[in-house]
């Protein structure tokens, strides 16, 4: 099925743009726009009943409803049970509980791994957790010139007394899309727990978490048009070992033993939103099928599916492009083809500061970012000279077009000639 463009831009108010300009959005992996529906969810909870959710008076009641309806719709668009699914301010923050939770799992003599590309909120929690059990952190090294991780680099380092994998789905440097399900398979094989953060992975394909195998699945719903709310599935079997990070009294639930924080109520409320986004899309685009009902998470699947074509069919020209300039000066890091990449195009050029290639960018309409973007480790193993400037980065989100893309390179080519 092919992607009615304008009809899923219609669903963006931040598209709408400056008015009379000519511009494209390409910092999409910092943060997407956000869905109408999502922002007029948040607007009818703050105008209507924004007070301490829950309990019988006529602004609470509804209130709460509202947020029990975002965390159930949440579950069922990712197809897994609202107990598993912990909501958090961000990733990182989710992360880091979680790794407080696991210092009763894990104890002097254990053993971490990480993956040398990862984020660094995939990785500091870890290092942080081993420092004050006395276990040790160990690298899944990556390959000094692509980034990729390095073939057999986990097999190497897997042994019995190995608690725990974490790594990306996909980097938001590289942009190669890791197969979990092997990796889950060779973690449980020596009793350890797969963590793994789809914050790279989920803005381009809704994920589908339960064929990756992972024990804990994160990812960030502000990068997926949704509000800004970190989202962490986590299977029973973790939940019921680690230590709850809630108040005592609120552990009973399994999905706020790792809510530490209570996160912002309106956000809660407006992940309803996120199915009024899917649904629209769904209904517009498989009309048959709407008539005769899917699951939510199916709905979200298919449209996911779609999103991601159209995505991959925009960013092959300006992957093209790159990788044809590859060699002359510009480092272009990861595959040079779409095939299991997502678009997130990171680049540097010799002799150029990254802060001035995307200056130049912006004067000509192109938002777009450089620097690190935390995963600062990785961009020191492959040799990016000055980590600070870092690299150009370029990312796409699905209502990125043809014609945003051409404006793009366009730029590009004259910035680079
Ligand atoms: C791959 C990856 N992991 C984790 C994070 C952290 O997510 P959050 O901003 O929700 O803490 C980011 C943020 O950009 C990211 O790109």
């Amino acid at each position: 099925m092919q992607l009615d463009i304008e009809f899923l831009r219609g669903l963006f108010p931040a598209l709408d743009g400056p008015p009379g300009s000519d511009w494209g959005f390409f910092d999409n992996a910092g943060g997407t726009h956000m869905a109408r529906p999502v922002l007029r969810r948040i607007t009818h909870y703050l105008s209507s009943h924004r007070v301490q959710p829950y309990g019988p008076n006529l602004l609470a009641g509804p209130a709460g409803l509202e947020m029990d309806r975002g965390r159930e719709t949440l579950a069922g668009l990712l197809g897994v049970d609202s107990s598993a699914v912990t909501i958090g301010p961000s990733t990182t923050q989710n992360l880091n509980t979680l790794a407080h939770a696991m210092s009763s799992v894990v104890g002097p003599g254990d053993e971490i791994i990480v993956s040398r590309q990862d984020h660094e909120a995939n990785i500091g929690c870890w290092e942080r957790l081993c420092r004050s059990r006395g276990a040790t952190l160990r690298f899944w090294e990556v390959e000094s010139e692509s980034g990729e991780l390095e073939a057999g680099g986990l097999d190497d380092l897997l042994n019995s007394r190995t608690r725990l994998v974490a790594v990306t789905h996909s980097s938001n440097i590289v942009g190669t899309v890791h197969d979990l399900g092997p990796i889950a398979d060779a973690a449980h094989a020596v009793g350890a727990l797969l963590v793994a953060d789809g914050v790279s992975y989920a803005p381009h394909r809704w994920p589908e978490i339960s064929p990756t195998g992972a024990d804990v699945y994160c990812f960030s719903l502000y990068k997926t048009f949704g509000p800004h709310l970190g989202a962490m599935v986590v299977a029973e079997s973790v939940l019921d070992r680690i230590a709850p990070q809630s108040h005592y009294f609120n552990a009973r639930r399994s999905w706020s033993r790792l809510d530490a924080s209570g996160p912002d109520h309106c956000a809660i409320a407006s992940l309803a939103g996120l199915a009024d986004f899917f649904d629209a899309v769904f209904d517009h685009h498989f009309p048959t099928e709407a008539a005769a009902g899917t699951t939510p998470d199916g709905r979200a699947a298919a449209v996911g599916r779609m999103l991601h074509a159209h995505e991959t069919a925009v960013a092959t020209p300006l992957l093209d492009f790159l990788a044809g300039r590859a060699g002359n000066g510009l480092r272009l890091i990861g595959r040079h083809t779409m095939a299991e990449r997502e678009a997130n195009f990171s680049f540097a050029v010799a002799g150029r500061s990254s802060a001035s290639l995307v200056e130049e960018l912006a004067r000509r309409g192109v938002a777009t970012k450089h620097g690190h973007f935390y995963a600062r480790r990785l961009l020191e193993a492959i040799g990016v000279g000055d980590v600070d400037d870092g690299v150009v980065r370029l990312s796409l989100a699905a209502y990125n077009t043809h014609r945003e893309v051409g404006h793009l390179i366009d730029a590009l080519d004259e910035i680079l000639d």
